[in-house]
């Protein structure tokens, strides 16, 4: 479920993070690997302020080992603590109690000296739709918790989620808004299926699909559409043509379309990354 994000709901669920904030003692901002800038909330260093926060490269099962790597490295350069995460998978989930603790080494170290009686870490989860806050939340519960349908403010009262003895984690995430201005994010956001692709074109987003695969990831298309070398010099719209044939779907471009994307999303065509580190660097 995607909620359409007008200016008062904007403002709502900022509002909603912010009295959130207060509760917590760090900030768990999961963002998709495929998308490390696209998928970010484009208001987050205002909204969260100075509370510590860990960056977690979430869907990272899913993302291009090498440009995970480098962006993880961009992060770090920038003074945060990251992690790549896997949100479906426990073992990769039990490294964020460790990577919280170096976030907040100094409070910890403060309160020791202080003669403070440790207690758990405080934390929230925030994050655009779909990059998998639920999921987090689940697996770090250990059970399934009411889902939160995407919406902002779906429930009142602070509800906390134990995970062993070391973390507390408010039972609803912070839900924000993704960067709608830049239509190739957009693009990137729908082929992820991060916002509704009924608002673009589905040829469209073909299109761009095949152009990312033609220059990132030519043998994996390859593989998976049966196409030659000479195949990927064809121009996007005559080899969208071309795989419509091959599958059977002759000029039925829609058809093939929606094909090719919910094969990317299912993640037959392999790993990938939508934003190149290469081009932020360019
Ligand atoms: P949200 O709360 O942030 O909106 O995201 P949610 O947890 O609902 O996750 C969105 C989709 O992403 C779900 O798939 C979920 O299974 C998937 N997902 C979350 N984390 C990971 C991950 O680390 N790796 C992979 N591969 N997928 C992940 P779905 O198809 O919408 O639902 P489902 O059929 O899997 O339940």
């Amino acid at each position: 479920m995607t909620i359409q994000w007008f200016p008062g709901h904007m403002a709502k669920a900022r509002r909603e993070v912010s009295e959130k904030l207060k509760f917590v003692d760090i900030v768990f901002e999961l963002i998709d690997a495929r998308l490390p800038l696209s998928s970010r909330n484009p208001m987050l260093d205002q909204i969260v302020q100075q509370k510590p926060r860990l960056i977690l490269l979430n869907k990272s099962d899913l993302a291009d080992i090498n440009q995970t790597n480098q962006w993880l490295n961009y992060f770090r350069d920038q003074g945060h603590q990251v992690l790549a995460l896997t949100a479906k998978d426990d073992k990769s989930v039990k490294q964020i109690v460790p990577a919280s603790k170096k976030v907040l080494a100094e409070k910890i170290a403060r309160d020791k000296d202080r003669g403070v009686k440790p207690r758990a870490i405080r934390a929230m989860v925030l994050g655009i739709p779909n990059v998998g806050k639920s999921t987090l939340l689940n697996h770090l519960a250990g059970k399934k918790i009411a889902s939160t349908g995407n919406r902002p403010g779906v429930t009142k009262g602070q509800q906390w989620l134990r995970f062993g003895t070391q973390l507390e984690l408010l039972d609803t995430p912070g839900i924000l808004w993704p960067k709608f201005e830049d239509p190739a994010v957009g693009k990137k956001l729908a082929l992820t299926g991060a916002i509704k692709d009924d608002l673009l074109h589905l040829d469209d987003l073909a299109l761009y699909q095949l152009e990312i695969f033609c220059r990132y990831y030519p043998e994996q298309l390859k593989d998976r559409y049966k196409l030659t070398n000479e195949d990927l010099f064809l121009d996007f719209p005559e080899l969208l043509m071309l795989i419509s044939e091959k599958r059977g779907f002759r000029d039925d471009y829609e058809r093939a379309s929606e094909m090719l994307i919910l094969e990317l999303r299912q993640g037959k065509l392999g790993r990938y990354t939508l934003d190149r580190f290469e081009e932020l660097s360019e």
